[in-house]
């Protein structure tokens, strides 16, 4: 089946779903340390985390965070990117749009030293990060307190075994509707078909979230001024499409 007969599909199942949508349990599964790290990376993050990392102790997973309260300025909007990487989409972001606090997780130490690396000689101080599991962010934040929460291309986890390892999931949507402001977005990206389809699933069987496709094309394209993440840059050489998913916050 080609990618638009399969996204035809989604609807339609979508708009008939009956599917049980079970509490699945989250955590960071994937591998958090590479090749030993060169010095230039190593002395970023020595030097870098402690300025750039949001203090553990503020980070009670209570809903009781304001994101006011991580950055040394209050900012008019803010936005979480989990799984960011090398971070150059939360850089580019973080140039772009000077009044926006962005939060990012990485729980990676080869991506987080690259992140502050390029982070380095920037003047923007618009970015707070934690080398951990982002949703430890998500749990501490407070009520209606995010603009948007960008998920771009999350480890798809392909064995059926390990599907409860996907970060979305019902009680991360919770999670994410409890914390986005009403009319907040939720941005995800794969190049997985099975894994688009699970997140469609369960983002669109969730009471709180509607999709923003109008149509199929709006999904297999990038959303207009769009930062392409790294991840995105090499899939786009294979044939593989990506799939944009948007929703907002009811
Ligand atoms: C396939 S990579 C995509 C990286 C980047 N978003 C991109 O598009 O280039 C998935 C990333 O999610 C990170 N990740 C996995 N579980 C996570 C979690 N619970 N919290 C934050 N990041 C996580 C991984 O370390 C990895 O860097």
């Amino acid at each position: 089946m080609n990618c638009n007969a399969w996204l035809a599909n989604i609807v339609v199942s979508l708009k008939n779903s009956t599917q049980h949508v079970t509490t699945l349990p989250r955590n960071i599964f994937g591998r958090r340390k590479g090749r030993p790290l060169k010095k230039e990376r190593r002395e970023a993050l020595e030097e870098l985390l402690p300025k750039f990392e949001i203090a553990k102790k503020k980070l009670t997973e209570d809903h009781s965070c304001l994101p006011d309260n991580l950055f040394h300025t209050p900012y008019s909007s803010y936005w979480l990117e989990i799984g960011f990487g090398q971070g150059e989409h939360v850089i580019a972001l973080s140039e772009r749009n000077t009044e926006t606090g962005y939060l990012g997780a990485e729980p990676f130490i080869n991506g987080m030293a690259v992140f502050l690396k390029n982070t380095k000689d920037r003047n923007t101080d618009n970015v707070r990060v934690l080398m951990d599991d982002g949703m430890i962010i998500a749990r501490s934040l407070g009520n209606a307190s995010l603009d948007g929460i960008y998920i771009l291309n999350p480890d798809p986890w392909h064995k059926k075994r390990h599907h409860k390892r996907r970060i979305i999931n019902r009680e991360n949507l919770d999670i994410f509707a409890k914390i986005l402001k009403p009319g907040g977005q939720l941005v995800m990206t794969t190049d997985v078909e099975n894994l688009a389809k699970w997140m469609c699933t369960y983002t669109g069987n969730h009471p709180d979230f509607i999709w923003q496709a109008g149509t199929i094309e709006d999904c297999l394209t990038p959303p207009e001024n769009w930062i392409p993440t790294r991840y995105e840059q090499k899939g786009a050489k294979g044939s593989k499409k990506m799939i944009y998913l948007i929703y907002k916050r009811k």
